[in-house]
């Protein structure tokens, strides 16, 4: 036998990013009645009907290989989105899966790349998967955007990547195009901005800045995208980055063929011709959170007005407590100190059954 400490490589465990606990873990400690889950920005409106018809539909061609690329993908994406090009985008498995074809393609051991917590937690693990080494550049305190300056004084020969997430997950903030426009300018060639706006169809403010605006302008910046959110496809595992064409061709070296699964594909091409439920959506969230900042103003709760599907608030006791507390009226939300943020916690918004229930439970630790 040899000795087996050989065959072993050294991983960070990826399962560190606490992903959340799903509805039937929960279920299986704990009895609810009706079971609220608003702590993982999922759509409260379920998948696109589209989507769902488009999985049933291909259900029995499933023993054959599908798609061998992502083309048909990649055309639906510029349909639905006129302004990008297929040479610009390149899919993958979820957002994350994006995000971790971008660490190996640009970082080797020891190179450096920016985050700024609080921010959405597993850009560090897949940093130091790669053996690089995370910079933390907290955002501004109070209004949680981007601190420019300092970002651009930390940037070093070994900069490699610089992680922005606008808007930002778990604070729903966002950094405006002035400040975007002075950051981005001033980045230097060797360092590649990530440019994480799987929010982004949950904004409405006037100055929010897009990747796009960026990469059409030749800059090193790839946008990063998901199905989980707005589209309510998170469990299918979809997502896309768009970049220059230079960018795009080297990251889909990488790619390996049929990586995208026949059931994924045709979900997310329906889902993005379902216009109707993206809208739904998106007027949902508008709705539901004027209704909850009346609420939360009601209660004097202290939260950050968002530009996402979930609103950050800061409880007057223990996160944990507080966490607790809002479950036993069967609501799930999520503690944040793990994404940087000791005294903060993330609601996804709900529907008004969601949000009234959420109010009882509020009412009740606010009383
Ligand atoms: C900021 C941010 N980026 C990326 C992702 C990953 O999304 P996906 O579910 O597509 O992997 C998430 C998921 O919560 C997120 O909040």
């Amino acid at each position: 036998m040899g000795d087996t400490n050989t065959i072993f490589k050294t991983f960070i465990n990826q399962k560190d990013y606490d992903g959340g606990i799903t509805r039937s873990e929960l279920k299986q400690s704990k009895s609810f009645d009706e079971l609220w889950k608003l702590s993982s920005n999922e759509n409260i409106l379920g998948p696109s009907p589209k989507a769902m018809k488009a999985i049933v539909d291909n259900i029995s061609n499933l023993h054959e290989y599908g798609f061998r690329d992502d083309a048909l993908l990649k055309d639906a994406i510029c349909k639905a989105t006129p302004i990008f090009t297929p040479q610009t985008i390149f899919t993958a498995n979820g957002g994350s899966e994006i995000l971790e074809l971008i660490t190996r393609a640009f970082l080797t051991p020891g190179l450096e790349c920016i985050i700024s917590t609080p921010t959405f937690i597993a850009y560090k693990n897949l940093i130091e998967s790669e053996g690089a080494v995370v910079v933390d550049v907290p955002l501004e305190p109070v209004n949680y955007t981007l601190d420019v300056e300092a970002i651009l004084n930390a940037i070093t020969p070994n900069t490699r990547i610089i992680f922005i997430t606008n808007p930002n997950n778990p604070t729903g903030t966002y950094t405006n195009k002035e400040k975007m426009d002075a950051l981005i300018n001033s980045v230097p060639n060797h360092v590649v901005v990530v440019y994480d706006e799987v929010y982004y169809h949950f904004s409405d403010a006037l100055d929010y800045p897009r990747a796009i605006d960026y990469i059409n302008q030749g800059k090193n910046v790839i946008g990063v995208h998901s199905f989980s959110k707005s589209y309510g496809l998170a469990g299918i595992r979809l997502g896309y980055g768009i970049a220059t064409k230079k960018i795009t061709a080297y990251i889909e070296n990488i790619q390996r063929p049929f990586m995208i699964n026949t059931l994924s594909q045709v979900a997310g091409i329906a889902a993005l011709g379902d216009f109707d439920h993206l809208k739904k959506t998106v007027d949902l969230i508008k709705t539901e959170k004027e209704w909850l900042y009346k609420e939360f103003e009601n209660l004097g709760i202290n939260y950050w007005p968002t530009q996402t599907n979930f609103i950050f608030l800061d409880p007057p006791m223990d996160l944990h407590l507080f966490t607790n507390k809002l479950l036993e009226f069967g609501v799930m939300v999520r503690p944040c100190d793990k994404f940087g943020a000791p005294n903060g916690v993330r609601i996804t918004i709900g529907n008004r059954k969601a949000n009234t229930v959420l109010m009882k439970g509020l009412s009740s630790i606010y009383k």
